[in-house]
């Protein structure tokens, strides 16, 4: 089985994030999410994919081309100017091999069968199949309403508190045939859901896979914080009472230091006397956590340094920030690459900062 993942878009939502590191790349227990991507293809019989690319594609060929692949056989294309879901597809469409193909989203994170989404396709002689998944809150994603045979019967874009008819989801993941492929322009934006599926389904031939696997995009700051601490505990390998424990043999601990089970700590980080690390917390390769500091819950990518008596707690920061001393920063604030957050800020409720900023000392608070 072929697969293509969509890997092309700006990742707007996670932004000042994705100014520097595209979506595919951001760490998930220091592994590059993509990596994740490819062992769900592996473990679900897919032995080759495309990487349908446009933004920041660099980084993604480049990871790829340093790993072993053991088999599995990785093409790259790259768009010029976005094409949307399905021109980004249709400009794959040269690299695949002219059979069924498996297209999935580059940011959903998921321990879905996925050979099952194959199979429940193959028996229902559908031109399409789309996995659904249930989700609590479904006002902001595109519910899809299924027939008692799983025929999609009807898209409900967005809807209102009173309009929710279902809970299921498009899971990003998909079965095509390759007549579904004939039907997108090429060279052209077009989106796959707004676009080709309700034609499909006009046609009686869109089908559905529902899943109760463990299932999350990382689109946006929360569900990305929430996919890693998750990732921390077990959860999308089902195994509940499971934590990671991991820290690389280089990394350097002081006296008196706690680190909270889960965690992952990367090659080359320091942990300064007294400080405390954990509780579901991802550092990068070479980070510093200076005296007394604390840092739970939250991811920190490579080279960041945060000075003694800094608090960070449920946030995501970026490559080579710099947090001074006895800064604040917590509910989930979100800091670009580089930047240089001055002694006694407090950065808190969802605060973004934009990469290469210089606050200066004490100059925000909550
Ligand atoms: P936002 O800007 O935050 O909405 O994120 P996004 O750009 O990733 O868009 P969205 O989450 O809607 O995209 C779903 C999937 O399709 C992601 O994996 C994107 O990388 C991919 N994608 C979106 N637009 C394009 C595009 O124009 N070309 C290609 N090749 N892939 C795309």
């Amino acid at each position: 089985m072929q697969a293509v993942v969509l890997v092309g878009g700006q990742g707007s939502r996670l932004r000042p994030i994705t100014y520097d590191v595209p979506k595919p790349m951001v760490p998930l227990r220091n592994r590059p999410f993509i990596s994740y991507m490819v062992d769900f293809l592996r473990s679900g019989g897919v032995d080759r994919a495309v990487l349908s690319m446009g933004y920041l594609p660099d980084p993604i060929q480049e990871y790829f081309e340093k790993q072993k692949m053991d088999g599995f056989e990785l093409d790259y294309v790259v768009e010029d100017r976005p094409l949307g879901t399905a021109g980004g597809l249709k400009n794959a469409q040269s690299a695949l091999d002219g059979g069924p193909v498996v297209v999935t989203n580059g940011d959903v994170l998921t321990g879905m069968r996925l050979e099952s989404l194959i199979e429940a396709h193959r028996e229902s002689g559908a031109l399409a199949t789309i996995a659904l998944t249930s989700v609590e809150d479904p006002t902001a994603y595109g519910l899809v309403e299924v027939d008692h045979n799983m025929k999609v019967h009807r898209f409900v874009e967005k809807p209102a508190y009173d309009e929710i008819s279902t809970s299921l989801i498009n899971a990003g993941i998909y079965v095509l045939e390759p007549e579904v492929l004939e039907m997108i322009p090429a060279g052209k934006e077009v989106s796959i859901e707004r676009e080709i599926f309700p034609r499909l389904q006009q046609s009686g031939r869109l089908y559905a896979y529902v899943s109760s696997s463990y299932w999350k995009d990382i689109g946006t700051p929360r569900s990305y914080l929430t996919a890693s601490q998750d990732v921390l505990s077990g959860a999308i390998a089902g195994g509940e009472d499971f934590d990671y424990r991991e820290s690389h043999p280089s990394i350097e601990v002081g006296k008196s230091v706690k680190i909270l089970p889960p965690f992952s700590i990367e090659r080359d980080c320091v942990l300064e006397n007294g400080c405390t690390v954990g509780g579901r917390t991802a550092l990068g390769r070479g980070c510093r956590i200076g005296e007394e500091a604390v840092v739970e819950g939250s991811i920190l990518f490579d080279g960041v340094r945060v000075e003694p008596g800094a608090i960070i707690r449920g946030s995501i920061v970026g490559p080579n920030v710099r947090i001074g001393h006895r800064a604040i920063v917590r509910g989930l604030a979100v800091l670009g690459a580089e930047c240089v957050i001055g002694e006694g800020n407090v950065l808190d409720q969802g605060i973004r900062v934009n990469p290469r900023v210089n606050l200066p000392p004490r100059s925000l608070r909550f």
